[in-house]
Order: structure tokens, then sequence, then C-alpha cells
């Protein structure tokens, strides 16, 4: 497919606007641009095309089926649109003085009370963008909690599993902590005898998400929370895998002190490709003086933003967070209500049931009932047929399917995680299935078919790693030459105002 670029041509407009009636502004000579910008000149059918081109290559949870591990890629449902719209929340400044945000401010402290309660913790800060940024400041409370008891010094190692996602090492290594690896053991749990010679005085915490990302639960959570406490160290939830467990169990009751919720997934919203995320945190009564500023308080009726919290970490974000994904959370959690577990129950109920489907062909490394999400080992394939489980994943795609996360957790081999979520039909399960059960025939019936797939996508294989290490994000502009010439010409058509 063409660039815009490509299709310029010199004069072509997708509109027209009348001559503005007021006088040019008048641009400081060394602030003025010596020629007109390279912008692309296209009719407006040509641009529609364009764009509508594109959207059709793209590939979303309103596409088709977005079974992606450890990413929750469910409906999002329009209502929360809708409400996130709405004028006196879309328009809001986010300096509006309190009086006149009432609102807005109702909503956020009402949020906090909400996730509070779902993790079984008394004090929140929505303020952090992302699970990774929910990470980093969590890490951050630990360094504060620590250093204010005069422990600062001698606390300088964070525990984290071998199934971690990448973010927690990456999340610890900026706080400044040093990483100590434990291992998994045969049932999928934490290797609790491995843990207990790691940790001891020099240990500020473990972080860990559970389920893991091997969608088990830790059998051993109650025994791990034991041997952290203990050793006078803090226990960090990494909350990403929460669509679990909603109304079932709270993190806070099983010893957690520090939690992110990853809004964006558990609470549906549009992400992936760096959508808008939310990852408030939320806190055990001695952590909460070092939560960031401000946080939301209510005062009789009223709400008010409190910034007095002297031994604070500070601000980790602008404002008070992305307010936007605060108003689609509530929505979402409201249009559930006391029913929320219901959400967190069809969730395991789907995963379970395509796990069921599917662990007879593809290698369920762990033999147990899994939570909101599994993995697969396509190992077997690889040593009968010579089929990868990247083979399978592009082929899938041919099946009219978003592949599931591959290649992690990087202790399964030829790793397939598959999280269904709780908003996928059973036909629809059902016709996953099918086409895994199908690739897996075909891989030992005609392995080329896998190996050259997609076959019907736009694009093939691309080469993902010069794609990651080299991305081209701009037209370089010095490599094509300018149609219509630099210069005076174009200086023209471009004040004649298009
Ligand atoms: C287990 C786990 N932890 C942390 C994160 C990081 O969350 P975010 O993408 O919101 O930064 C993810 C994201 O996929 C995850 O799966």
């Amino acid at each position: 497919m063409k660039l815009l670029y490509e299709k310029s041509r010199p004069g072509r407009r997708a509109s027209s606007l009348p001559r503005p009636e007021v006088p040019a502004a008048e641009v400081p000579e060394q602030l003025r641009r010596a020629s007109p910008p390279r912008l692309p000149e296209i009719s407006e059918p040509e641009l529609v095309r364009h764009f509508t081109a594109l959207a059709d290559r793209t590939f979303g949870v309103d596409t088709g089926f977005y079974p992606l591990g450890s990413c929750t890629m469910k409906h999002n449902p329009r209502v929360n649109e809708r409400v996130v719209n709405l004028p006196g929340f879309r328009d809001l400044h986010p300096l509006q003085e309190e009086d006149a945000s009432q609102g807005a401010l109702e909503l956020m402290w009402r949020l906090q009370e909400i996730l509070a309660e779902i993790v079984g913790l008394p004090s929140v800060s929505l303020q952090p963008a992302a699970g990774s940024q929910g990470e980093l400041t969590g890490l951050l409370l630990m360094r504060a909690y620590f250093a204010d008891r005069g422990e600062g010094d001698q606390r300088r190692e964070i525990v984290i599993p071998d199934t971690a996602h990448g973010t927690n090492p990456a999340s610890v290594t900026m706080a400044g902590y040093k990483l100590v690896d434990v291992k998994t053991d045969p049932r999928g749990n934490v290797d609790v005898d491995d843990l207990r010679g790691k940790v001891g005085p020099q240990t500020a915490g473990l972080m860990l998400t559970n389920p893991s990302t091997l969608g088990l639960f830790d059998e051993g959570i109650e025994e791990i929370t034991r041997i952290f406490h203990e050793a006078g160290a803090l226990m960090y939830y990494d909350g990403a895998n929460l669509n679990a467990i909603c109304g079932i169990s709270r993190p806070g009751d099983f010893g957690f002190d520090i939690v992110h919720f990853n809004l964006h997934k558990t609470f549906s919203q549009p992400h992936g490709g760096g959508g808008p995320g939310g990852g408030p945190i939320a806190v055990r009564e001695r952590l909460e003086p070092y939560l960031p500023v401000p946080a939301v308080v209510r005062e009789g009726e009223a709400f008010r933003l409190d910034y007095e919290r002297p031994k604070t970490i500070g601000k980790v974000r602008g404002f008070c967070g992305p307010f936007g994904v605060f108003v689609r959370s509530y929505a979402y959690i409201r249009s559930y209500g006391p029913a929320l577990r219901e959400m967190s129950e069809v969730a395991v109920l789907n995963a379970n049931y395509l796990l069921a489907r599917l662990k007879d062909t593809y290698e369920a490394p762990f033999d147990r009932l899994c939570m909101h999400e599994f993995v697969l080992s396509g190992r077997k394939l690889k040593r009968e047929h010579g089929v990868t489980t990247l083979d399978v994943a592009k082929r899938l795609m041919d099946y009219g399917f978003h592949p599931p996360t591959i290649y992690f957790p990087l202790i399964v081999p030829e790793a397939l995680m598959i999280e269904p979520t709780e908003t996928e039909a059973k036909e629809t399960l059902d016709a996953f299935a099918d086409a895994m059960l199908a690739i897996a025939r075909e891989a030992a019936g005609q392995p080329e078919l896998l190996k050259d797939a997609p076959h019907v996508r736009p694009v093939k294989r691309l080469d993902e790693v010069r794609a990651a290490k080299r991305p081209v994000v701009r037209y370089r502009f010095e490599q094509h030459e300018d149609p219509q010439g630099a210069g005076e010409a174009r200086q023209l058509e471009a004040q004649k105002g298009a």
C-alpha cells in the first residue's frame, strides 16, 4: 500500500477553507520557516479511502477474537464511551478549581473506595499511568518506607519468580534494587525451598503476580507471605492478572502490602499499541504516608485534593492521573455492581473450557485447572514435525484469529499463552479451538503450509527483529524528491489557504 506522501499530487486538496478575515499573525523573522512543510496533498475521497484501507488491515478486539495472554483483551462496552464523553467529564480542565469539579472528584474518590474493597487494602492512589508505572511507584514506596525505618541501606534486594513479566525486573532495576530470581516448582508454584534460602534481612520484598503468568494460582501463597513478613520484608502484588479473582479473593487478605491494578485490562478499555492505561496502586496503612500526592479525599459531602502528605514520594504523573480511564473503569465496575465476581468466574470458566479442548493436542506443562488464562507448549509439534510455535501463531491469522502471546513465560519451551476473557461466546471459543486443532493436523500433513503462513493477510512474515531494532517511523524526505519542487510555487499554493 502506498504512503500518503506517495499518493500526493501538487495542488490537490481534501477541503478548502475561506480566507481568514483577520490579518495574518506577525511571526518574528527568526521563528519563521524558510519554506512550508511538505504536507501530502490529496483529495478527500482519496484520503478517506487511504485511512479506511489502513483500518481494514488492522486487527482489534472489535474485529475478532484476541486471546493475547496476560493482556486481557476484552470487549469495550460502548456505554463507557458515552459516559466518558459527557461534556462535564470530557471538557473539564485539569486545573479547574475544586468547587467546580466536584463530580469528577467524587468519581475518583468512589473509584478509590471500590478498588480498595476489591483488593482488600485501605489506601489507593490513582496516579500511575500503567501497570509498569504502578510497579515502579510501589517499589519507590518500599524504598521510602525502609529509608524511614533506617533500613534503607540494609534492604537492597527484591525477589522475583522466573515466570515474571518483563516489566517486573525492569521496574526493580529502575528503582535501584538488586534482583533475586526464584525458581518455579514442578506444579507451577513458586519453589518455596529455593525461596527460603534467598530471603533474609537484606530483602526489601517480593514481586509476584497471582495467578502467575502460567495462569496458575500459587498454592503456597500463605507460606510465601509468612516467609517474607517474618523477614521484615514487604509483598508486592502485580495485579495484571486480577481478572481471575475479582470478587472471589483479595490480595490484601493473602498478605500483599502493595497492589497495582491494570485498569485498562481488568476493567476493559481500548489499549494495546500504546493506548491510554491506568495503573493505580493500593497499600496497607503503614505505607499510606508515602503515597503520591494529591490524594482525593472526602470531607462531609465535599471532595478535595489533599497535598498534605509530608512523607510522600511526590508526583508520578501529571495532574491526578489518566481521568478518562477512571471514568471508563468506574462505569465498567458499576455496570456489574455486586456481581463483579461473575466477570472473573466466567473468565476462568472460558479459559478452562479452552484448555480442556486443547490440552490433548498441545502439551499442558502443568496438569492443573487454570485461572483466567493458560499456557500450552508446542514442543511436540516441533519435535515431531519441525513446526514451531511461531508457525502456529502465523497460521492462526489465516483462520482469522489474533495469535496468543508466544514464547512467554520463558520457562515453558515453545509457549502459547492463551487468555480468552469472559466476554467471548462459546461459539467463538469453539471456532478458535477448532482452528488450533486443524493447525495441529496441518502440521502433521502439510507442515509447509504453516512455515509460509500467513497466506491471506496483507503482509506476510516480517523481519521482526529489524522492525524492533531499526524501526522506520518517519518519511525520509531527503530520499524522495519533492514533486512540486521546493520554493515559491509551493509557498504560494500553501498561502492560498488549503
Ligand atoms: C503480568 C504483567 N505484569 C505487568 C504488566 C505491565 O502492565 P502495563 O502494560 O499496564 O504497563 C503486564 C502487561 O502486559 C503483565 O502482563
